[in-house]
């Protein structure tokens, strides 16, 4: 795929947006795919990672991956420009399940990079085609301080519409934030949106689920109306190398996302 456009979304130039345009259409008409879902982006010469699609399927053409600069193929990615080519293979993964939401409310909470995929479902709900399948769309958000919010004219767009509740957090604010100021967890229990009917969603870093888990457990969410998406470390994203494995459930292709249900049945020190 050729990177079509660069946009740095942090304040301390981490992480990026990249979008990225199907050199053959073939290849556009057959990667078909629901938010959620990873894919392994190459860059030739130094190897490959699994990224989560930022972009939502109802958005046609380019797809887009929010990359945080972390070791050898992060950085190569963050050294591309426009006009660069990358591989990508997948779709790969489960997804959220988008189905089983459709007459429920929904509730996503987010943190770090791992909000990119939320943005993708929020996206996915909010398209004038599937708005009316789905109840009530809540989103909690957070960063550690406002310069490390991603899709910040995305953010301002959502919070004028009226078919969205939009809570942002951070975790330090300065003189120009006007928002909340607390951790996710403590967020969500302030706000503490109803259980009933309701799916609650999860993504982010393990030290922000560890702390929503009780949260979600106490306002009454049932353990299969809790997802979760896992980042586990990955290498073939097939179920083929046995890196991603938990007891019997490989993550990338059993997950990313499992209901927290299914997660009780796994040992806990993989993914607690
Ligand atoms: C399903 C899935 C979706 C993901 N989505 C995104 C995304 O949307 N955006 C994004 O920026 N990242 C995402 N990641 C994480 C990303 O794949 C890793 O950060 C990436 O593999 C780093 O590659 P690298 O070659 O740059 O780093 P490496 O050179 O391989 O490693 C750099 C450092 O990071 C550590 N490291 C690498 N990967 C992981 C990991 N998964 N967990 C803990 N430590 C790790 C290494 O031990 C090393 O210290 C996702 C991971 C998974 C499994
Ligand atoms: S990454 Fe190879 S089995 Fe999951």
């Amino acid at each position: 795929m050729r990177i079509e456009k660069v946009v740095v979304e942090t304040e301390d130039n981490n992480v990026k947006t990249f979008s990225l345009c199907f050199l053959n259409k073939e290849d556009e008409g057959s990667f078909t795919y629901t938010p959620g879902q990873f894919a392994e982006v190459s860059v030739l010469g130094k190897g490959e990672a699994p990224f989560g699609m930022a972009s939502s399927p109802t958005q046609s053409g380019c797809l887009e991956f929010t990359v945080s600069k972390a070791g050898v193929v992060t950085t190569a990615l963050h050294n591309m420009e426009a006009g660069g080519i990358v591989g990508v293979r997948g779709p790969l993964g489960n997804g959220y399940p988008v189905e089983a939401l459709k007459g429920s409310n929904v509730v996503m909470i987010g943190g770090g990079f791992g909000f990119s995929t939320l943005r993708a479902l929020t996206n996915f709900l909010l398209d004038d085609a599937n708005r009316g399948s789905f109840g009530d769309v809540t989103v909690i958000y957070g960063a550690r301080s406002p310069g490390l919010l991603l899709y910040k004219d995305e953010l301002k767009q959502w919070q004028e519409r009226t078919d969205l509740h939009l809570y942002l957090t951070v975790d330090v604010g300065d003189q120009e934030w006007p928002g909340r100021v607390g951790v996710v967890p403590k967020v969500t229990k302030d706000i503490a949106p109803g259980s009933e009917n309701t799916y609650v969603v999860i993504c982010g870093p393990p030290v922000m689920i560890k702390f929503t888990l009780p949260v979600i457990k106490e306002l009454g969410f049932a353990p299969d109306r809790t997802l979760l998406s896992l980042e586990m470390r990955m290498k073939c994203g097939l179920g083929m190398c046995g890196r991603c494995n938990i007891g019997a459930r490989y993550v990338c292709l059993d997950g990313p996302v499992f209901s927290l249900a299914e997660l009780n049945q796994l040992p806990q020190e993989f993914w607690g």
